[in-house]
């Protein structure tokens, strides 16, 4: 079956970047001179993806802006002669058709991906978090996972290896390998204590889920952090139906904290044609 629709859930708060998102959303926070949540749309575009829904809140309108036309810059640009800048811009709003849905609590990831039901009729979608963005020079991620649901015919999350110290951040899931990069999933826990985990493999943001899942969250009772956790969700799917893990190729950078954020911006930069010879030099004679 193919895969057209992705889920990209943006109604967090961020407030572990306050006072920068006291009034910007984080999704809108740029990685050089791009806000993070296109290099989401792009990964999800680029992996086959054409409709993506976005699931927002309140104060996060600069993003369906940032999605649509541009009517005054565009015209700006077409009179100065700026084709480059122009076509770059008119990219943004022709890459796919972006739906918008609003999360009225903060109730968690389970309860925001609730909000794709009708969005996704009765599909497979992709979901894809904002937390994580992955570096990548063959597939992207996302389709890499696209793939392993075709060939599988099961839901596939995509995981990575992460420090024992690390575990209780994420979810984390239990099974059977089955290939070089392949899991069979029998159980997950999310956020498990320091020494308590299954294993030390992580899901990191990204998924190609069955609609079945959406039953099942309507039944998922609030859990970790008192929040309705997905991690709870398909744990149930996985007990009903094929549920897989994929360690997929490329870096993923966790920018939902300030130090992963960081790394990303210096490691982009270091990838830049345009400033990474600056840059470098800039940083071998930095005497801090
Ligand atoms: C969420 C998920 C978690 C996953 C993580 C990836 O947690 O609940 O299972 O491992 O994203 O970044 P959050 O970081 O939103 O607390």
């Amino acid at each position: 079956m193919r895969i057209r629709k992705a889920v990209i859930p943006a109604a967090g708060l961020g407030t572990r970047f306050l006072p920068a998102t006291k009034s910007v959303p984080k999704e809108m926070l740029p990685i050089l001179d791009k806000p993070t949540i296109q290099y989401i749309v792009e990964e999800a575009v680029e992996s086959g993806i054409e409709e993506i829904l976005i699931i927002t809140g309140r104060n996060k309108r600069s993003i369906e802006d940032h999605f649509d036309k541009s009517y005054e810059l565009e015209t700006e640009l077409d009179k100065k002669g700026k084709a480059h800048d122009l076509e770059i811009l008119q990219n943004i709003s022709s890459m796919c058709n972006f739906y918008y849905i609003r999360q009225k609590e903060q109730r968690g990831l389970g309860d925001a991906v609730r909000y794709a039901r009708v969005f996704s009729e009765n599909e497979p979608f992709a979901l894809l978090l904002g937390d994580n963005i992955i570096y990548n020079q063959g597939l992207p991620a996302t389709r890499q996972l696209i793939e392993t649901y075709q060939e599988y015919n099961g839901s596939v999350l995509g995981i990575g290896e992460v420090s024992p110290e690390m575990v209780n951040r994420y979810g984390i899931i239990k099974g059977e390998k089955i290939g070089d990069t392949l899991f069979e999933v029998e159980d997950l826990v999310e956020k498990p204590d320091i020494g308590k985990a299954p294993t030390n493999y992580a899901m990191l943001g990204r998924y190609v889920l069955s609609p079945k899942i959406f039953k099942i969250l309507e039944e998922t009772k609030p859990g970790y952090g008192g929040e309705i956790q997905l991690t709870d969700a398909l744990k149930v799917l996985a007990k009903e139906d094929r549920v897989l893990a994929k360690l997929y190729e490329g870096k993923t950078y966790d920018i939902g904290e300030k130090l992963g954020f960081t790394m990303a911006q210096v490691e982009f930069a270091l990838r830049d044609p345009q400033i990474k010879d600056a840059f470098k030099t800039y940083l071998k004679g930095m005497d801090i």
